[in-house]
Parts: structure tokens; sequence; C-alpha cells
């Protein structure tokens, strides 16, 4: 999938990089935070021997649910014929997103769009009756995401369509599945803020990828949302009682895309974070510099860096195509302060002390047996 900051073209240097400091990780618990794609939790979802993923993003928990969770030996290709051959539907995503809708928008084509329809509306059916298990929504669920981002009328983004139907966008889409790697590793997913979910995990090695500039995620990948939960379309008026016109309604800011906002919001997780060993994704066009971070982290135990160039990643085709310096800042965390955020993990668990009732957050658990925290 296209997404701003996906790790692929990474994933070896991340990985050489985690190896230097943890040789061995068969038996290791590994989270990765900011999950987004999954690329990274899925590159270590075989080599591991439980995975902790999170995001605050819908559609990177039907992501993570599929390729991170779904673990067991199921027959899920054959499914996609069946899903594919679905008959199209004007629903709400024909509505919001395509030229059949009243505001004529232009993420899909019309044919496209109700198709994306269709199976969602077969999958919510199926699911409720019983005859598909959650297991197998998710991987189709997830297919249908992938699929449908790979017909998306857009330069990469979804903050805005484009003004004639491209090439990508104009084929009839095709399902195609998106399997997940199937072995015995366990898991646990979570859709939440990070510095919440932080607070209630543990395990050896935590793999930061925050997002690095003041372009939302939110807003940039609504679309995909909608594919996820089309009853979340709430399009937001102007002052004209205009509808946006590339349907966006209430989305997430995150504090790591603010500048006044962002280191300190990075000390709180990494002061919190019961792992011994952190590495953290970013760049020297961060809105966090190199020094900041590099200060953080120095407080808490003993401070490394490794650095590539990378070729940045372009929505645009006039976007210069520049080289970045890609950073992975690795902090081994002094016991002293592991111990310190696991007893405080640890009293939590016993004893709650939050009276109130926390709000729900979406997570999965898919591990065997006793869990690790
Ligand atoms: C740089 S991207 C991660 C990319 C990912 N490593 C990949 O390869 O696809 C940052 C991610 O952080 C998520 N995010 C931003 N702020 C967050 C927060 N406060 N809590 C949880 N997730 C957050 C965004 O939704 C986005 O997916």
């Amino acid at each position: 999938m296209r997404y701003i900051g996906n790790k692929t073209k990474l994933l070896q240097f991340i990985e050489n990089t985690i190896k230097e400091f943890e040789p061995n990780l068969e038996d290791k618990v590994f989270c990765d935070l900011f999950s987004g794609t999954a690329t990274v939790a899925k590159h270590f979802k075989s080599k591991c021997a439980k995975i902790i993923s999170n995001d605050y993003e819908q559609y990177s928990f039907i992501l993570q649910r599929n390729y991170i969770g779904n673990t067991k030996d199921e027959d899920f290709t054959s499914l996609i014929e069946r899903y594919d051959n679905v008959a199209g539907l004007h629903g709400p995503l024909t509505e919001a997103l395509s030229p059949g809708g009243k505001e004529g928008r232009m993420f899909f084509t019309e044919y496209n769009a109700k198709k994306i329809d269709g199976i969602r509306d077969k999958l919510e059916k199926e699911k409720s009756s019983g005859i598909i298990n959650d297991n197998q929504y998710y991987f189709l669920l997830c297919s249908l995401l992938e699929s449908a981002d790979s017909y998306g009328n857009t330069t990469g983004v979804y903050g805005a369509f484009l003004k004639k139907f491209n090439t990508r966008a104009s084929g009839k889409l095709v399902l195609k599945a998106y399997q997940p790697e199937l072995c015995n590793t366990k898991s646990k997913i979570f859709k939440g803020d990070s510095n919440v979910i932080i607070k209630s995990i543990s395990g050896d090695i935590l793999y930061l990828d925050p997002p690095y500039n003041n372009r939302q995620y939110s807003s940039n990948y609504h679309v995909l949302n909608y594919i996820c939960d089309p009853s979340s379309i709430n399009i937001k008026l102007n002052k004209q009682n205009q509808e946006s016109k590339t349907a966006l309604g209430t989305y997430n800011i995150s504090k790591y895309s603010r500048k006044a906002e962002a280191l300190k919001t990075f000390e709180e997780l990494i002061a919190n974070s019961s792992f011994k060993k952190i590495f953290v994704s970013y760049n020297d066009e961060g809105i966090m510099n190199l020094e900041d971070v590099k200060g953080v982290l120095e407080k808490y135990g003993t401070y490394h860096l490794r650095t590539k160039e990378h070729k940045r990643y372009k929505s645009n085709k006039e976007t210069v195509n520049k080289s970045v310096i890609e950073y992975i800042h690795i902090l081994i965390k002094e016991e002293q302060w592991v111990s310190k955020q696991l007893s405080i993990l640890t009293r939590h668990i016993e004893k709650p002390v939050v009276k109130t009732k926390p709000k729900p957050l979406l997570s999965f658990s898919g591990s065997v047996g006793r869990d690790s925290y």
C-alpha cells in the first residue's frame, strides 16, 4: 500500500540495526507501536515469539488484525473468488466517493465504488449470520482495503482526488487475496493512542515510527477508514452548508505532528515504556531534530545512532526527488527505568487505581496461553 512513511524499503536497515543490539529474536516480544501498514510488525512476525502492534487508525487495525493476528492454517484464498463475483450496489461509499453520488467525487469510478459497496455489504451480512468467522472477516476486509487502494484516483493520499480518472483508477477492480504469513507467533493488537497503550504493555524490543511532519494520517487516509466502516461517514459542512470536497469528517490530530507538543509527548512515551531496547525511526526532516531526540533518550540509558540515506516518498510527480537521511535512534534503557515502569504496570494490573471507566479500546489478543504482561 502507498503510505506516507511506509518502511518497506528500510526493512533490511531496521532488521540489521535491531539484530546488532539484539541478535536472538526467537524468544522475544516485539512491539510496533505506530504500525501504519503493519509492514514492520509483519516483517518480524515469524522472527519473534510475540508481536504487539498498535495504531490509532481503523484501517491500520484491520491490516494488523489480518497480517499479524491471523496465524492459524486457514484456507483464506478460496473465499476471494466468491467475494470478487459479488454484484455492485449503490451504497454509502458510492454516494460519498464516486461520480455516482450527489457531490460527484472521483476517488473511485462508479463501477469500482459499487463493487466495494457490494463486497462490504456481503461481508457484514455473512459475518453476522456466522457464514464467515472473525479471522475470515478481517482477511477479506484487509484484502478489500488493499485492492481498493490500488484503484484510488489519487497521487497516493486521499487529501484530494484527480480531476480525470487515471489509468490505474480506470481499471475494473479485482479483489486480490492479501494472505497473512501463517505461523504460530502470539499477538496482541490494539487500536489506540500510543501514549495510552504503552502504559499497559511490556516486552523486549520496542520499535517506534511516529509521524515526523505535520501531515495528518487521519485526514489523508479517511477514505480507507470509510471502507472499513461505511457507517462512520460523517462529512463536514462548511459555513455555506456545503459538504467537504474531499469527504472529510472529524479526524485525529497527532501530538507527534505538532512542533510544540512532539518532544514532550515523545519523552512521556519513553519514560512510560517497559521495554529494555527501544528503536526509533525518524529522519533529518522531522519536526523533532536529532539533538532533541538524542537528548531525551540519553536521560534513560545508553544511546546509539545508525543512519542511512534514503529516497523521499513522493505523492506528487512535481516533488523534487531529494534524498533524506533516515535515522534509527537506539536506547538501551537502564534497568532502573525499565523496572520502575514494570512495577507501576504490575501495580496497575493488581489494583487498578483508575476509578472512572476508561474509554473502550479496540484490541485483539491472538495469544495462546498466558500473556507475558
Ligand atoms: C510514520 S507512520 C508509520 C508507518 C509504518 N511504520 C509503516 O511502515 O507503514 C506513523 C503512524 O503513526 C500513527 N499515529 C500517529 N499518532 C499516533 C498516536 N498518537 N497513537 C497511535 N498512532 C499514531 C499514524 O496513524 C501512522 O500510521
